[in-house]
């Protein structure tokens, strides 16, 4: 995925829940990252609660919302039942081995409502490998300079993403990001294993049926009954 339009994917995800608005009920987005996509999502989805395990990245003073709890997505501090709970862009990849997975399906099993819906994004092997050459990079964003490393290791499927950023002050932030890149069909095995089924799973951005050789794929998840 080369650029990200955020509008579009808030109406990919409206469509996932039939284009259904929930205007009266909370819905919660979980690894909200800087809110980017919720500030288009809050058009059909007002009550929307975000959520990110980092402070900073919430806090962005460019979207001002409520709703808007710090925590780890594998534990998170809910005593709510959600008709609607969405996850997007890789953050499911966040999660580097099964134990954490098994415990964030276990977590959303109990935060859904019994005909609720959860949908997330996942980044498959493809992905990693198209992209890793792109991915090493340098820039001007805003007027901050950035460089980033790429390497997929295809031997721990872990995808490390390297960022040094220079401030307009001289500042320099530096962060290593780590993403696990699972096999498509074990997706399904641990959905299965937690109370939940995969009702469908599309090819990202469209409704085509996906395989394990998309790119990305998008995962749309309920509760058994
Ligand atoms: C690639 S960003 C995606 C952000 C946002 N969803 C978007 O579409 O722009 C992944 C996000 O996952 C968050 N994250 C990683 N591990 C997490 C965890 N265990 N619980 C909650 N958030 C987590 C990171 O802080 C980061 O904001």
């Amino acid at each position: 995925m080369r650029s990200i339009d955020y509008k579009d994917w808030a109406e990919y995800i409206f469509a996932i829940n039939n284009e259904i608005k929930i205007e009266n009920d909370f819905t919660l987005e979980l690894a909200s990252g800087d809110c980017k996509l919720a500030y288009y999502l809050k058009e059909y989805f007002p009550k929307i609660i975000l959520s990110d395990i980092s402070n900073e990245m919430l806090l962005i003073p460019e979207f001002k919302h409520d709703l808007k709890v710090c925590c780890d997505m594998t534990i998170p501090p809910f005593k709510y039942k959600f008709p609607f709970i969405l996850s997007a862009f890789d953050s499911i990849n966040y999660l580097l081995n099964e134990v954490q997975l098994n415990k964030f399906f276990g977590a959303i099993f109990n935060l859904l409502t019994d005909e609720g819906i959860f949908t997330f994004d996942a980044s498959l092997e493809n992905n990693s490998i198209k992209n890793e050459r792109r991915l090493n990079r340098k820039g001007k964003f805003n007027g901050i300079k950035y460089q980033q490393k790429s390497k997929y290791d295809n031997t721990d499927k872990i995808h490390y993403n390297y960022f040094r950023i220079i401030l307009d002050n001289g500042q320099i932030i530096e962060e290593m990001h780590k993403q696990r890149v699972y096999k498509f069909f074990d997706y399904f095995s641990i959905i299965e294993n937690n109370g939940l089924f995969v009702e469908n799973c599309y090819d990202s951005f469209s409704f085509d049926d996906a395989d394990e050789n998309c790119d990305r794929v998008q995962f749309v998840v309920k509760k058994r009954n």
